[in-house]
């Protein structure tokens, strides 16, 4: 899409030939129209007209007269001050398909972003407490995010900021002292500490004694007390070896797993930077700095002179602009913790410089509801991921068998497609808005779903195979001109947009953009094979072309879905 835009913007440019006319504000301006009749680009003539002191009809006739028309557009029109222009459908068939034969899986990659750093930040969760749904959505966002980027060229790096730091790990600590011989550690070490957690959390409500020894607790670990930090340690491996089962399932990649704690060492440099620039003002006790009249201050120092939660990040931004030269610091959480971004990324700008702090992003997600069933039924609505996720396999496999008895390896298909369900159906949805969660639904093999998609990629696959097509053998010599059909131009055109998906996905933290994309690819796959036959066709030529076509499908799917972490089953 950006090189046919181009190649217009560049038809246009040359037939202006005016110094006061920019090739790129040419190109900002070319629109896709909503409606096909007007072209398949459309370019308004009507912000010329001061410079070129001329009506838009008029400028719109004259670009036409002098433009050299390139061999990928069929026709141009000027209708009232619009250029409209009508590809060439045979070029794009041509374009589309020879760039996918000739770049196979790099197809839809970019070197957009090279040498450019992008921190994404994600999953982040509070250790010694278990993966709740809205972690899940969490890290599936961040890992299709990074993968996002990847795929353009940015140089990522992914952290995972664990909540791995606060009183309540005094807190825990005094409650493993007293019960932890109630518990057995080795069978779910997450849910032992988590239920002590709870206890103790109670206790120490009620009784000052307690919660005092709590404070003496934390107040001993960030000294750095050896007995103490062994046990904070302990907490945070027993955490993560579980989180780290999840991030493999998911394809969740972290390059640093800093959380918290990493910056308790880190936070009288910020509070001295604060304070040296005059910004750090007293509140009731606290330190804290002003972020504008619409917010609450952000606290640096509570009364008792303790850091907070803001504290660590402003500490992460000052690491992370020094550590990752980051030109993109993103951070996704529930929408719950916006005015908290808020005000620490205000605050950042008296510590980093203005290119790094107009580089902090937060991306918030809605919240996750159950649709009821049994679940949700365990401790009120926190749901264990695990539970979940061997629910959704056990039931993909219900599915399986009664579909395919005969099907091999159906155990690791199941795990595909159950994964892929789940994973799917929070990605489909646009971030910010809320989902109910239905099981069976995002099960389903026909609708929106992530099995739907699975199974299209599929059926190119068995098509393929029963061609016995082989892509090596495959040169330049198709003729990709026999593909006629308007459900073979549809596909087409459809394939051609993965790149700009792409990119549109990461620029606007949205990757419902590339689910819904891949569903929109099924559904024009599907209208294209209940249309035209591949397999049984005597024409060798148009087989052929057709093959390379399903081909092309198939490769967009698979990288697509791969992007968004779901790995796609060869039969099913
Ligand atoms: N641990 C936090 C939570 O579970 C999320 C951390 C988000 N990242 C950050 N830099 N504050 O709510």
């Amino acid at each position: 899409m950006e090189e046919i835009k181009l190649k217009i913007a560049n038809m246009i440019y040359d037939a202006l030939n005016n110094n006061d006319i920019n090739l790129d504000e040419i190109k900002e301006k070319i629109e896709v129209p909503k409606d096909k009749q007007n072209g398949d680009f459309s370019y308004p003539c009507f912000n010329l007209a001061k410079i070129l002191r001329n009506s838009p009809v008029n400028i719109a006739n004259n670009i036409k007269e002098n433009m050299t028309i390139d061999s990928s557009i069929s026709k141009v029109e000027v209708v009232n001050g619009f250029l409209n222009f009508y590809l060439d459908s045979n070029n794009i068939v041509n374009d589309v398909l020879s760039k996918i034969v000739s770049q196979k899986e790099k197809y839809g990659s970019t070197k957009e972003g090279e040498g450019i750093n992008i921190i994404v930040e994600y999953s982040s969760p509070n250790i010694a407490k278990p993966f709740h749904l809205g972690h899940f959505r969490n890290t599936v966002l961040g890992k299709a995010l990074y993968d996002l980027y990847e795929t353009l060229g940015y140089n990522v790096t992914g952290i995972n900021h664990l909540g791995d730091w606060g009183r309540q790990f005094g807190i825990l600590i005094e409650g493993y002292k007293r019960f932890k011989d109630e518990y057995n550690f080795d069978k779910n070490p997450l849910e032992a500490l988590s239920d002590i957690y709870v206890r103790i959390n109670k206790i120490a409500k009620e009784d000052e004694v307690v919660m005092n020894q709590a404070r003496e607790n934390f107040k001993k670990l960030e000294q750095g007390d050896e007995e103490l930090t062994k046990l904070w340690k302990y907490f945070r491996e027993v955490s993560l070896k579980e989180y780290k089962r999840i991030y493999d399932l998911l394809g969740s990649r972290f390059d640093s797993y800093n959380g918290e704690a990493f910056y308790n060492d880190k936070m009288d440099e910020v509070v001295e930077i604060l304070d040296k620039k005059g910004v750090l003002k007293d509140s009731q006790g606290a330190k804290v700095v002003e972020v504008g009249d619409n917010m609450p201050p952000c606290i640096v120092l509570k009364s008792n002179g303790s850091t907070i939660y803001a504290t660590r990040d402003l500490a992460a931004i000052l690491y992370r602009a020094r550590t990752y030269d980051f030109t993109k610091c993103i951070y996704i959480t529930a929408t719950e913790q916006i005015l908290h971004f808020k005000q620490v990324f205000e605050a950042a700008k008296y510590l980093v410089d203005e290119k790094y702090q107009k580089g902090l992003v937060h991306v918030a997600y809605g919240m996750i509801r159950l649709k009821t069933g049994k679940m949700s039924t365990r401790e009120g609505n926190v749901i264990y991921i695990n539970d979940l996720i061997e629910e959704a396999i056990s039931k993909a496999k219900d599915i399986l068998v009664a579909k395919n008895p005969d099907l091999d390896n159906i155990d690791e298909v199941s795990k595909k497609i159950g994964l892929g369900a789940l994973i799917f159906n929070y990605l489909k949805t646009t971030k910010n808005r809320e989902i109910i969660f239905d099981l069976d639904d995002s099960l389903r093999f026909d609708g929106e779903t992530g099995p739907y998609v699975q199974y299209t990629y599929v059926r190119t696959k068995s098509i393929l195979e029963k061609v016995g097509f082989n892509i090596e053998e495959i040169d330049n010599n198709v003729d990709y001109t026999l593909l006629k059909e308007k459900q073979e131009i549809d596909l087409i055109k459809e394939l051609e947009k993965f790149e700009a998906i792409i990119r549109k996905a990461a620029n606007e933290y949205e990757p419902s953009v590339l689910a819904r994309y891949l569903i929109d690819v099924s559904v024009a796959f599907s209208r294209f094979y209940n249309e035209c036959s591949v397999a049984n066709i005597s024409d060798e030529n148009l087989k052929q072309a057709r093959c390379v076509l399903v081909y092309a499908t198939s490769l967009v799917i698979k990288k697509g879905l791969s992007i968004l972490g779901i790995e796609c089953p060869e039969k099913m």
